[in-house]
This record gives structure tokens, C-alpha cells and sequence, in this order.
């Protein structure tokens, strides 16, 4: 191949040359013809290897190795914000160095450069300006959804649909590629039990089993097979146990056990590894007094070695800097050094990498075997989604205006909204109300006229203005009835005598009163933690008013994180909690106000009694002196002013049917390792509505090498029936499910004595005992 290639390059020479000498003696026009071709066949052979789509990825990027030098090694391995800022603005170096630096190959990838338009002229610089021409990766937070904004993530995971969760990702991934993008900051496998965290917005709530499908959904829904310019690389974050920021403050300290680490944080992460993630962010906190951006032990030893990862990994923002401030680097040029020495990769906005690759290179500190497969695994993907032979593949404005914010893509935006509401308490069945009659309806609170404060910060490229308000979507459904609309309170959830007048006089006119309590959104996300995750003073002075004229009081509550509702429980009704919900709101919250969606959500959070509480959750430990149902509560594990369990548990979420749990059975009494044990259960809808049900299955090993929480979720099942229907669900317990990790990540199954429940949430279950031989 490479002979015929040389000998290709040789007749072309001496033909060039000949047809040179002769140009204008003889036979002029033929010449000239002649010279042409063996210019072409000359052109032809020159292209480098790496430039031919018809060879193996492989044998491109080897080729391409070769003919970069250290400097651009390390542009691969540089990110730069091109757009907005999504952290500290802080050395910033502005737009023009940083085209300058694209064109001298020293940026392998943008975040925030969105749109067709946008991503194709910065691609234009790298592609054509630059020496090697290697296309640039343009990456962005789409955390739910890009034009078409979807429930928030913890909001969505409350559905317990699976199946809609990964089409709602596969939208996002479809509308992010047809604005220019080819990578997606998502999903985020952040573990938290802590509400007063800001960013448990973004993740899947408190337990690693759910949030380990869930992640494996998204990262699927995504990433497809990356082969064609509807799917986008997707990016698990943030490695790792960043959702155990002390006291719930961003960016605080994390320290957790390695048995923690192991069984409750790493699961999520390891399982959107698992289903193919393109790539892996690092986390801005210390795990084992190591910041995780430097962290060998998280990233070589475990992301790389025991799971096998072959994708690249990408510092959180400016996090290689930070470990400098952490007090483990000791300058920009050890945090370069410490970062790759780990096993990191990409360099998100420090630049400590672009600017002390080469040098560390010199020196010997790094080798170039580890640069070069670093930037291989950038390179790969680069190749993988036909940016060498199409550059522009996704930057396609026909495509962007078609794809985005379709009505179908809507469709699928409501359809999720409406399974995400998690219905708490409905008292009297106050809810649903019949939309084909005429009530006098009172619609109270700012939160449900206001677009500006429906949506979070990460909405990518979604305008609040597209979205449909609580006001406007109850109008539309009830449009035989009477709505009379009043604020209620402030903006910041603050109240005064006036408004809360104004409300009351509202409600008195009305035959119903719906409240729309919460937070705004935006205190929903990074760099949002709250002290005080809970119902305002204003708001709850506000309900306690309404309340006494004696009318019926339905709560909504808005918001990113579980609040402690305990405050507002003895004024209201009927709470549906309808967390941040996306473009759809508003009709979403009516489907489900009218029953024209019979609500199905389940928390996936525990929602604290008080924040004193917190953190709560359902698979805790026994400890040596658990708090009995009754008897002597003396020296036991307790609070002495509030109850142990959460207000509302894990799993919880009542829906205008009912249905009940009968009949446990197991194939057997006792399990062999290796052969799996079905579990079966009678479920009935005994209500008058047909309706969905999230049936659970927990397990608790009584005594094991290492203490077990006293439930783990291991199984669920989404069904759906009608009135007075019932099914028998089976589940099947393998091994696996038996299964727990040791500090060092080696897997333990031992036998003895296991209870295995099932019910429609954590707290309320049927048991029954097995052993395993
Ligand atoms: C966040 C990441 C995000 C990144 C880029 C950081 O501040 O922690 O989740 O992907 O910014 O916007």
C-alpha cells in the first residue's frame, strides 16, 4: 500500500515536470491537460492518511499522532468557554485569543458555543485555519432538554418511567445535534440525601440502584450508537460523590467512608460507564482528602482499571486550578502534572494543561505514551462522529429550525411533566376537579403567573416565554370554569397584610382554592444551597389566612429539591408537588388538577419532617439502638422534639385511585447461589379510576461482614390498571441483587438471613424471610 503510494507520487512528479519543459513548444493545449492530471494524482497522494475517510479510525489517529506536536497534543486536551459562563469568569483571556488560539491548534473543544450558525464559523477556524486542521468538539449543558425544557431531572426520575426518561434524553440529544453540539454535560450520577443541596435538581434522588438505571436511560437516550447527527456524547458527572457536600454547601467538603463510596455513590456512575458514556467528569470536591481532578485512586484505579473506561475524561470547570486552592497542587504547572499524573484528561477552562503539557513533557514527568493516549481517546470520538470528513455534519440550520421545539418534542415534554407530579395528600379527595363543570376557581401565587421564575438556570437554550404558566394552562383546561387570578406574594416568597388581603378576598369567592407555593426556580441548581430548604414565612402565613375562610386549599408546590412542608400540612388539603416541570407546566399541573392525568409520581427523595432532620433517608442503618414502634424509647436512637421518619418517604406518592398489595409469596423459603428466587405479589386497583402504580421491591441481609441498610432497593415495576383489575407482578432475586461492596470494591455475596418487602413505597410493605445457602 505505501510502495503503490510512493510510486503513485514519483510518475506524478516526472509527469509535472515534463509537462513543464514542454509547455508552449509542442503541442501546447495537451500538455497543459496533462500537467492538470498528474497535478490532481499528485494532490491526490499527498493527503495524509489521517484525512481518508475510507481507513481504519486507527491507523487515522496513529497518522495524525505523528504529525502533531507537543503544543498540539495539548490543545486537544484544552477546553474553552466560547459563549456564556457557566462558572468564575475569572481569566477569561476574551474572544479574539481565543480564536487565536484555535487557529494555532491550541483548543481541542468549546463548551457553551451553541447553534448552527455559531458552532460552523468557530469550526471554520480550527478546520480551515489551523495547521492539521482537526475539527473542534462543541459541548453544552443540556440537562433537560435544549429548546424543548423537560421536567427537571430529580422531577423526571419521580415518573419511575424508564422508558420515557431515555426518549425525553434521545429528544434533548436530537435538538442539542441539530444546533451544532456534539456533546452534552449529562447526566449528572450525583448520590445526595441532602435537600438543602442545590444540585439535587439535576440528579435522580438518594438511592444508587434507581439512580443506576436511570443514569444507564440517559446515557443510552443520549448517546445512541453516536453514528449518525441525531445522538450527542454524553458526559456522567460529576466523579465522583459530589452529592455529599458537607451540610449540603456547594462546593464544600466531601468525606465518606470507602464503603460509602462504594455501595451508595459510585453505583450510578459506574452503571452510565456501564451503558457506553463517551465521557466522564471530574468533581470539584476532595474524595479521601484527594480533590477529585487529581484523584489516581477514582479515576486510574477505578474509573480506568477496574470499570474499564475507554472514553476521556474532562475536569469539571476550572477544577485542575482549584486543587491549587484545595492546598494539593502547589501551582498551575503541579496541578497540570497532578491532573494527568491521575488520569485525567481534559482541561475544562484552567488552561494549566495547554500551558505546561509541553514542558512536563521536556522534562520527563509525564511520557509521551500517556499524552498520546490521552489525546488518542479525544481524537477516537472526533473521528467516531465523521467530524475529520464532515466537519459541519452537525452544524445544519435547516436542521436546527426543523428539529427544535417540535410539537411532537412538546408532546413528549407534557407526557413527562404529567408523570412526574408527585401527589402528597389529598384529604377528602378534594382533588381531582371536573373541568367539565363550572367551578369558581381561585388560582393564588406569583410562582403561577410568573415565566421568569418557572424555570432553573439550566435551561440550555430555552426561552421561559415558550413555556406554558400554571395560570395559563388552568385556564385552557378549564375554560367552563371561573379563575380568578391573585399574587399572593412577592417575588422572593415574602408576603405583607395586602396581599395576603387580596387573596383571601379572592377566595372567598370561590368554590376551591389552589395555591402555588415553593420556591422560584431560580434557586434551583449549582451555587443554590439553602440553610433553610423549606416553606416560607410569607407563604405560610398566606395558606393559614386562606385556610380559615374555610374553603378547600390545594397546594402546588414548585421546586428543584424536596422542602419541609411540615409547616403548611394542618392549612391544606390536597399538596401536589409539581417541582420544575419544564415548557409544558402549566398544562401539565391542569392534566393532573382535572384528572385528566390521575397522578403516578413517587418521590425519589426523602422529604424531611424539619431540617434538623436532614440528612434523612430510607436505606440508613439499624445502629446498636434502634427507635422501637412502642415501649421504652429511653437510650434509643431518636430525636426528642420530632419523629424519626421523614414527613413523606421514599417512593411515596398517592394517586386518585387506590391499590393494594396482597398475597407475597417466594418460590422458596430458602435461595442457592446461582439459582434466582421469584417473588410474586397480588396488586389490585381498588379505587374507581384506572391508574398507574410503582410497585417496589427491597431487600435487607439481617447480618453480613459489613452492617446492610435496613431496605435497598432492588426491583420496581410501573403498571397500570383499571378499576377493580388486578395482576400478579413477579420479580426474580438473583445474586446480584444480594450483592454488596467492601471499601476496596471487591464484591461480597454471603449467605444467611434476608427479609425481602414490597409495597408501594419504602415505608409501607408486605415481608417475608429467606436465607440464602
Ligand atoms: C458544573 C458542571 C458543568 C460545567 C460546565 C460546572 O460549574 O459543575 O456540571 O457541566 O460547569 O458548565
Amino acid at each position: 500500500m505505501l510502495n503503490a503510494k510512493v510510486h503513485q507520487v514519483f510518475i506524478a512528479r516526472i509527469l509535472y515536470i515534463y509537462a513543464f519543459i514542454l509547455k508552449y513548444r509542442y503541442m501546447k493545449k495537451t500538455v497543459i491537460l496533462f500537467g492538470l492530471l498528474a497535478t490532481a494524482g499528485f494532490i491526490r497522494a499527498q493527503q495524509p492518511l489521517y484525512k481518508n475517510a475510507k481507513a481504519p479510525i486507527e491507523a487515522r489517529i496513529n497518522d495524525l499522532l505523528k504529525r502533531m506536536t507537543p503544543e498540539e497534543k495539548a490543545g486537544q486536551l484544552n477546553q474553552l468557554n466560547g459563549g456564556i459562563f457557566t462558572g468564575p469568569a475569572a481569566n477569561d483571556p476574551g474572544q479574539q485569543a481565543k480564536i487565536a488560539m484555535t487557529r494555532q491548534g491550541k483548543v481541542g473543544s468549546f463548551l457553551n458555543v451553541t447553534g448552527a450558525e455559531e458552532t460552523r464559523a468557530m469550526q471554520k477556524v480550527a478546520v480551515e485555519e489551523s495547521r492539521l486542521g482537526i475539527p473542534l468538539l462543541f459541548a453544552f449543558d443540556v440537562i433537560h432538554g435544549y429548546k424543548t425544557i423537560f421536567p427537571i431531572p430529580l422531577a423526571e426520575a419521580c415518573s419511575w418511567d424508564v422508558t420515557q426518561i431515555e426518549k425525553d434524553a434521545s429528544i434533548a440529544a436530537k435538538e442539542a445535534a441539530a444546533a451544532g453540539l456534539h456533546w452534552v454535560f449529562s447526566p449528572m450520577c450525583d448520590i445526595s440525601n441532602d435537600p438543602r443541596w442545590g444540585r439535587v435538581m439535576e440528579g435522580a434522588g438518594e438511592d444508587p440502584y434507581y439512580g443506576s438505571v436511570v443514569a444507564a436511560a440517559r446515557v443510552k437516550g443520549l448517546q445512541g450508537n453516536l453514528n449518525d447527527a441525531a445522538h450527542v456524547m454524553a458526559c456522567v458527572k460529576h466523579f465522583a460523590a459530589y452529592g455529599a457536600v458537607q451540610g449540603g454547601r456547594e462546593y464544600n467538603t466531601v468525606d465518606v467512608s470507602r464503603v460509602a463510596l462504594w455501595n451508595k455513590y459510585l453505583p450510578p456512575y459506574y452503571a452510565g460507564v456501564k451503558a457506553g458514556a463517551a465521557t466522564v467528569m471530574n468533581a470539584f470536591n476532595i474524595v479521601d482528602g484527594v480533590p477529585a481532578s487529581g484523584n489516581k485512586y477514582l479515576v486510574h484505579d477505578i474509573l480506568e482499571k477496574k470499570w474499564g473506561f475507554k472514553g476521556f475524561v474532562v475536569s469539571d470547570w476550572n477544577s485542575f486550578d482549584e486543587m491549587i486552592t484545595h492546598g494539593y497542587a502547589a501551582n498551575r504547572k503541579d496541578a497540570a502534572y497532578k491532573a494527568l499524573a491521575a488520569g485525567s484528561m481534559m482541561d475544562m477552562e484552567s488552561k494549566v494543561v495547554v500551558d505546561y503539557l509541553p514542558q512536563l513533557l521536556k522534562e520527563g514527568k509525564i511520557s509521551m505514551q500517556q499524552v498520546d493516549d490521552d489525546v488518542r481517546r479525544v481524537l477516537y470520538y472526533k473521528f467516531k462522529l465523521g467530524l475529520f470528513d464532515d466537519p459541519y455534519k452537525f452544524s445544519d440550520v435547516a436542521r436546527e429550525k426543523a428539529t427544535e421545539f417540535t410539537a411532537a418534542h412538546r408532546m413528549e415534554a407534557r407526557k413527562a411533566a404529567d408523570a412526574s407530579i408527585v401527589l402528597l395528600k389529598n384529604e377528602n379527595n378534594v382533588l381531582p376537579i371536573d373541568a367539565k363543570k363550572n367551578t369558581a376557581i381561585a388560582l393564588i401565587g406569583y410562582y403561577a403567573k410568573s415565566k421568569a421564575d418557572m424555570f432553573d438556570f439550566w435551561i440550555a437554550n430555552g426561552k421561559a416565554e415558550d413555556a406554558v404558566s400554571v395560570l395559563e394552562g388552568m385556564k385552557e383546561k378549564f375554560a367552563n370554569s371561573n379563575i380568578t387570578y391573585s399574587d399572593g406574594y412577592l417575588p422572593d416568597g415574602s408576603s405583607n397584610d395586602a396581599l395576603i388581603d387580596n387573596a383571601v378576598a379572592t377566595a372567598k369567592n370561590a368554590n376551591v382554592v389552589i395555591v402555588n407555593v415553593g420556591l422560584t426556580g431560580k434557586l434551583a441548581g449549582e451555587d443554590r444551597s439553602l440553610a433553610n430548604p423549606a416553606i416560607s414565612e410569607g407563604q405560610v402565613a398566606l395558606l393559614k389566612a386562606l385556610h380559615a375562610t374555610g374553603k378547600p386549599i390545594v397546594a402546588l408546590v414548585s421546586a428543584g429539591r424536596p422542602l419541609v412542608l411540615t409547616a403548611i400540612q394542618p392549612y391544606v388539603n390536597a399538596i401536589v408537588y409539581t417541582w420544575i416541570l419544564g415548557t409544558e407546566t402549566g398544562h401539565a399541573v391542569a392534566d393532573v388538577v382535572s384528572g385528566d392525568y390521575n397522578p403516578s409520581g413517587k418521590t425519589v427523595m426523602s422529604f424531611p419532617y424539619a431540617v434538623g432532620q436532614i440528612p434523612v433517608y430510607y436505606d440508613h442503618f439499624n445502629t446498636g439502638r434502634p427507635l422501637p414502634d412502642s415501649g421504652d424509647l429511653n437510650w434509643k436512637s431518636r430525636y426528642r422534639d420530632i419523629p424519626n421518619e421523614p414527613l413523606y418517604p421514599f417512593g411515596f406518592g398517592l394517586s386518585y385511585t387506590t391499590f393494594h398489595y396482597g398475597n407475597l409469596q417466594l418460590s422458596s423459603a430458602s435461595m442457592k447461589k446461582g439459582s434466582p428466587l421469584q417473588v410474586k405479589v397480588e396488586l389490585t386497583n381498588t379505587g374507581s379510576k384506572p391508574g398507574y402504580e410503582v410497585a417496589q421491591l427491597y431487600i435487607r441481609q439481617m447480618t453480613a461482614s459489613i452492617v446492610q441498610p435496613v431496605k435497598a432497593l432492588k426491583a420496581f415495576q410501573r403498571v397500570y390498571l383499571q378499576p377493580g383489575e388486578k395482576k400478579v407482578l413477579s420479580f426474580t432475586i438473583t445474586d446480584n441483587d444480594l450483592a454488596f461492596y467492601d471499601g476496596e470494591g471487591n464484591v461480597h455475596i454471603e449467605p444467611g438471613a434476608f427479609k425481602v418487602f414490597v409495597g408501594g413505597n419504602s415505608r409501607d410493605v408486605l415481608e417475608k424471610d429467606f436465607t440464602l445457602q
